[in-house]
């Protein structure tokens, strides 16, 4: 399966903090936010990542992440001239995803919950179509909502809409099928002018083949979309780092837990690296500990 994150955003609603550069680099906490969704889409299990930047920050995201390999992963670039909407994003990857099943994150989107890796693993294997997730939020206005039967099955879904039909956010973590290049081109702009992740899913939930996973009691999402749920996010980070003593969206971390790079070869990758702060100490730390294991 290829993964793309979704992170060509002007952030208009942020200026004029993220007026010089993305929002999708400015911290969480204590790490660029696109880390958070780049960790999401690893933990699911895939390597192959398609990162959609605007024009101008394309160096910039390929200066932090590289070719992925320091996680044991591959990313490649593309850039979305103009934002024409979240659908667009299977135009712009139609060559990349070469008909396989493909994922797609926000790059606004942090997810985080106990098993998480192994719900996704799950979510992954059985199904055909589409899969989407649904959570519960207290203000419905501001996302696509997915209303249900009283079986939990999906019987719509509407984008911000004025009156919600239900309190279930559809989240910015998205599962599809091959058809999903095919789809996205029979997509017309909305009233807002923009091909909607919505009218896609739709399509999906009218041929019966969208799956609506709700996102439980032992998850948590945010979507990073403004000043405060930015501030919140940060906090949300901070107070489980530090009561924990480990760290949310490591990515050096979840590419040694997941067999992506040895420790070794880790230390190989860092070993010109000067930088002093607490999340290297922390990835120095675990590649030590890693190579003891192996003892
Ligand atoms: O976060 C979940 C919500 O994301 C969903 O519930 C909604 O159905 C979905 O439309 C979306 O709503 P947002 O209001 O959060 O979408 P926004 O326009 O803020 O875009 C989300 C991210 O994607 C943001 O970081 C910018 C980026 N983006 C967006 C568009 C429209 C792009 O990179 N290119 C685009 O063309």
């Amino acid at each position: 399966m290829k993964g793309i994150i979704l992170a060509a955003g002007a952030g208009t609603r942020l200026y004029p903090a993220s007026q010089p550069i993305s929002k999708i680099l400015l911290p969480v906490y204590d790490k660029p936010m696109i880390y958070y969704p780049l960790s999401t889409l690893m933990l699911a299990g895939i390597k192959d990542i398609l990162i959609i930047t605007n024009e101008s920050d394309y160096n910039n995201f390929k200066k932090l992440l590289g070719n992925g390999s320091q996680f044991g992963i591959k990313i490649q670039y593309k850039i979305q001239y103009v934002q024409r909407g979240i659908a667009d994003a299977f135009l712009i990857a139609e060559d990349f995803i070469a008909g396989e099943d493909v994922a797609l994150i926000l790059g606004d989107n942090i997810f985080h919950g106990f098993g998480f890796s192994t719900f996704l693993k799950q979510v992954m294997e059985n199904k055909k179509g589409a899969t989407v997730f649904g959570y519960r939020v207290k203000d419905p206005e501001r996302f696509g909502i997915v209303k249900f039967d009283k079986n939990m099955k999906a019987l719509s879904l509407e984008e911000k809409p004025k009156k919600p039909k239900s309190n279930y956010a559809v989240v910015g973590l998205y599962f599809y099928d091959k058809n999903v290049c095919e789809y996205a081109k029979k997509l017309k702009p909305s009233k807002r002018g923009e091909l909607e992740i919505t009218d896609l899913n739709k399509i999906y939930l009218h041929k019966r083949q969208l799956n609506v996973e709700i996102l439980g009691r032992g998850f948590t999402w945010l979507d990073t979309g403004t000043q405060d749920s930015m501030l919140e996010a940060a906090n949300f980070v901070r107070a489980i780092q530090a009561n924990k003593g480990q760290q949310i969206s490591c990515l050096e971390e979840i590419a040694l837990y997941k067999g992506f790079i040895t420790p070794e070869k880790l230390e190989a990758k860092l070993k010109n690296f000067k930088a002093k702060s607490a999340y290297y100490d922390y990835v120095f730390d675990l590649i030590a500990a890693e190579k003891e294991n192996k003892k």
